[in-house]
């Protein structure tokens, strides 16, 4: 196997998988201020530091995908932050987007940008030790949309990423989330969902994407979370899983799925319900972001004598996922 398959495979080894610790700095600047804390570099830091030295966390963690600013920043005892990671054994990544902005055209979607300049980062990142990357293309479903012009610039944004990603020697994430936030049935965030990845693995074929060298980021197929009828944990696993079988190539390693706002226990018993019923060539796993992390957040509110306790809420959470890669995730590990 050559090394990005390694990397692509190492991210997905049983019982493991990744934790999305990349918040830009307005959506980390959020999630401090739902627990009061100020979004300053020293906050962040602590933070996120708090989480990398959690101990035993490896068994179940992988990989974490790092802010621009973590992968550069220093821990309090001037250790650098990707390396505390790697000590462990956990890989360092890093989100190369820069975010999701208004389509030209068509004001109610966005594209992700980022491409200018992309090739030159993506050396530089290797040489701070990222050995994958991360992009997020956001879909949003609504009366009319998505467009197809929206899925196709997304799409083809997305293969761009994925291909330099490839040429610079760092697995790409192809991240492309429908987003869960409306009053739509889980029929409707099938069908987008189905789109949607079609469109993605169209882009990456024709931009001559190696896809046993990727991973596939996406969203689980959801209600919309103000749909009146909630589909069941059975329900959502299913049709994710028909979904995915439909249109993920088996060539590819790994599905990693968001969050996307789902509750933390919620995203465990998805995760825990596909891997139970199995039946796909790809590792299902996870690459949370709120799942993992809002417990710890809560824990820690921003006191160093709250570190142990948000540590604590991390691991249990990291714990739990990796037990739903085998199905074995129980209620009783909740109360545990
Ligand atoms: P959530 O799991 O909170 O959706 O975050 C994952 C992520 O990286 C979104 O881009």
């Amino acid at each position: 196997m050559g090394q990005l398959e390694d990397v692509a495979r190492a991210l997905v080894a049983p019982g493991k998988g990744i934790l999305a610790a990349d918040e830009s700095a307005p959506t980390i600047e959020k999630r401090f201020k739902s627990i009061d804390v100020a979004s300053t570099e020293e906050n962040r830091r602590d933070y996120r530091e708090m989480l990398f030295r959690t101990e035993g966390a490896e068994e179940f963690v992988s990989g974490v995908i790092l802010f621009d600013e973590t992968l550069r920043q220093e821990g309090a005892d001037g250790t650098r932050l990707a390396k505390v990671l790697e000590d462990k054994g956990i890989i360092p990544g890093i989100k190369v987007d820069k975010g999701a902005k208004q389509l030209a055209g068509s004001p109610s979607e966005t594209v992700t940008e980022g491409l200018d300049g992309l090739r030159d980062r993506l050396t530089e990142y290797r040489g701070l030790g990222a050995k994958f990357a991360k992009w997020r293309a956001v879909i949003t479903i609504g009366d009319d949309i998505p467009s197809s012009y929206c899925l196709h610039t997304n799409a083809h944004a997305l293969a761009r990423y994925a291909a330099l990603c490839v040429e610079a020697g760092i697995v790409p994430i192809v991240e492309p989330e429908v987003l869960m936030d409306g009053s739509h049935t889980i029929e409707r965030c099938y069908e987008v969902t189905d789109r949607t990845l079609h469109r993605v693995f169209g882009a990456l074929h024709q931009q001559q994407v190696p896809l046993e060298q990727i991973l596939l980021k996406p969203n689980m197929v959801l209600s919309g979370s103000t749909c009146p009828t909630q589909a069941s944990v059975r329900e959502v696993a299913e049709a994710t899983l028909r979904c995915f079988r439909n249109v993920v190539p088996a060539a590819v390693p790994g599905i990693v799925f968001l969050s996307g706002g789902q509750s933390d226990e919620i995203a465990t018993a998805h995760l825990n319900e596909m891997n139970a019923l199995g039946g796909g060539p790809w590792e299902l796993s996870f690459s949370y972001g709120r799942a993992l992390q809002a417990p710890a957040l809560k824990a820690w509110r921003g006191k160093k004598a709250n570190l142990e306790a948000g540590q604590a809420a991390y691991y249990k959470r990291a714990k739990c996922n990796g037990a739903a890669r085998h199905g074995k995730y129980t209620a009783a590990m909740e109360a545990a």
